[in-house]
C-alpha cells in the first residue's frame, strides 16, 4: 500500500456522459472510507485546475449521486493546459501557451499526491504533460464513443447506445405509419460503435459507419429491395463520421481555438435528400445530438462506472502511477496512461456485430442488400 498519497484531486475533462457522478462517488467513498485520503474535486476540467477552484468532496458531498447525468464538478473541452488558447496574433491566426508548469504548481500548492483523470482520449492527452513532470495521474476511461484506446468499453457508451436505441425503435412506428425512409444521426467522432450497436439492436436496415465509407446507389438499392418485398419503410442509423465512397466527413464547425476542431455533422440530412431524390420516396432525418449524453446513467454504465473508479482508487494506493484502469476481457485491468492517450479505437471491419447484421440482411450501403 502507497503510504505517500494522503490527499487527492479529481479531475473530469472533455464532454460529458452519464456515469460521470458514479465515478466520482466510487472514487470519493473509496479514498475516504477505505484509505482515509482527503479527496478535493477540480471544476470544470483542467480550467479549473489552471483556475485553482477546488471543491472538497466530503462522503456527504457524494451522496445520492450514483444515479444523475452530468458532473457535479463541472468539466470543459475547450482547455489543454499544454496548448492553453491566448487569443489571435496580429493575421488573426490563434495564439497557445504551454501552461503546464503553472498546473503542476497548482497542484503542489493544494498538497495533491495524483489526480485522478475521468475522460476520453482528448482528457489523457491532456494529463500526458502533467504525468511526464512527474504528475501522478490515473486515468478512467469515460466517453459515449466507445473509441478509448486501452479498454474494450468505456463507461457513458451503454447510456447512449440505450437512448440512440430508444429513438430509432420510436423512428421505426412513424416510419412505417408513413411509409417513408426515416434516417437518424448519432455521435460517435470518428467511430462507429454507436451507430453499429444501436444499429443492430433497434434492427435497422442500413447502418453507416465511418469505418466502412457507402455509397448512395447500394444505400438505395436496399431501400428499393425492402419495398419490392412489400416493406414499405426503411430505418438508418448513421454516425456523425460516416462518408461517401468518394467524399469527405461532413463538419457542422470547424473551431481552431479547441483541443478537438472540428464538430461534426450534416451526414444525416444529406443522405435523406440523396436518397429521396433517388428512390422517389419520402424521407425525414433526426439528429440526435446532446440527448445522448443526458439523463441517468443504465445499470451497466453506473456497474461499470462505480468499477472503475474503485479500480483507479485501488490502483493508486498499491502504488501505480501514470495508469489507466480498463477492461479488458470481462475483467478490470490497468494500462500505460500515455499509450492509451494516443488516437481512437475504431471498429473493426470484421467485428462480430458486423458479420451478425449482415447476415441479417443488413446493409453497410457497401453490399446491395440481397448479396449480404
Ligand atoms: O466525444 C463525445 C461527443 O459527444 C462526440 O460524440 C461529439 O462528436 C462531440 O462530443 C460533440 O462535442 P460538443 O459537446 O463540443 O458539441
Amino acid at each position: 500500500m502507497s503510504q505517500s498519497i494522503k490527499r487527492i484531486g479529481i479531475v473530469t475533462g472533455g464532454g460529458d456522459c452519464p456515469g460521470i457522478n458514479a465515478v466520482i462517488r466510487a472514487v470519493a467513498k473509496t479514498a475516504i472510507y477505505q484509505h482515509g485520503l482527503q479527496v478535493l474535486g477540480i471544476e470544470d476540467g483542467f480550467l479549473g485546475l489552471l483556475e485553482n477552484r477546488m471543491i472538497e468532496l466530503s462522503s456527504e458531498r457524494v451522496s445520492g449521486i450514483l444515479t444523475r447525468g452530468g458532473t457535479i464538478l463541472g468539466t470543459n473541452n475547450r482547455c489543454d493546459p499544454s496548448r492553453h488558447y491566448v487569443g489571435n496574433d496580429e493575421d488573426g491566426n490563434p495564439r497557445f501557451e504551454d501552461l503546464t508548469d503553472h498546473c503542476v504548481k497548482v497542484v503542489k500548492r493544494n498538497e495533491l499526491d495524483a489526480l485522478i483523470v475521468i475522460g476520453g482520449d482528448g482528457t489523457m492527452e491532456c494529463a500526458a504533460p502533467l504525468v511526464k513532470k512527474g504528475i501522478n495521474c490515473i486515468g478512467v476511461p469515460k466517453t459515449i464513443d466507445n473509441d478509448m484506446v486501452g479498454t474494450d468499453i468505456t463507461f457513458g457508451f451503454h447510456s447512449a447506445v440505450a437512448i440512440a436505441t430508444d429513438a430509432l425503435d420510436k423512428l421505426h412506428s412513424t416510419a412505417a405509419s408513413h411509409h417513408r425512409v426515416m434516417i437518424c444521426e448519432v455521435m460517435g467522432r470518428n467511430a462507429g460503435w454507436i451507430a453499429l450497436t444501436s444499429g443492430v439492436a433497434s434492427g435497422s436496415d442500413v447502418i453507416l459507419i465511418p469505418e466502412i465509407p457507402f455509397s448512395i446507389d447500394v444505400i438505395c438499392e436496399a431501400v428499393m429491395s425492402r419495398t419490392h418485398r412489400g416493406r414499405g419503410f426503411s430505418i438508418i442509423a448513421c454516425a456523425e463520421g460516416a462518408r461517401p465512397i468518394d467524399g469527405e466527413k461532413m463538419a457542422t464547425n470547424v473551431d481552431p481555438t479547441l483541443p478537438d476542431p472540428i464538430r461534426l455533422g450534416g451526414i444525416g440530412a444529406y443522405v435523406a435528400d440523396e436518397v429521396g431524390k433517388k428512390t422517389g420516396i419520402e424521407t425525414r432525418h433526426t439528429v440526435l445530438g446532446h440527448i445522448q449524453r443526458g439523463g441517468t446513467p443504465t445499470p451497466q454504465d453506473r456497474i461499470l462506472a462505480t468499477l472503475f473508479g474503485h479500480h483507479a482508487t485501488e490502483l493508486l494506493m498499491k502504488g501505480a502511477s501514470g495508469r489507466m484502469a480498463v477492461m479488458r476481457e470481462g475483467k478490470m485491468q490497468d494500462a500505460d496512461l500515455l499509450e492509451c492517450a494516443v488516437g481512437q479505437r475504431l471498429v473493426e471491419l470484421d467485428h462480430p456485430l458486423i458479420r451478425a447484421a449482415r447476415a441479417v440482411r443488413t446493409s453497410f450501403g457497401e453490399y446491395a442488400a440481397n448479396e449480404a
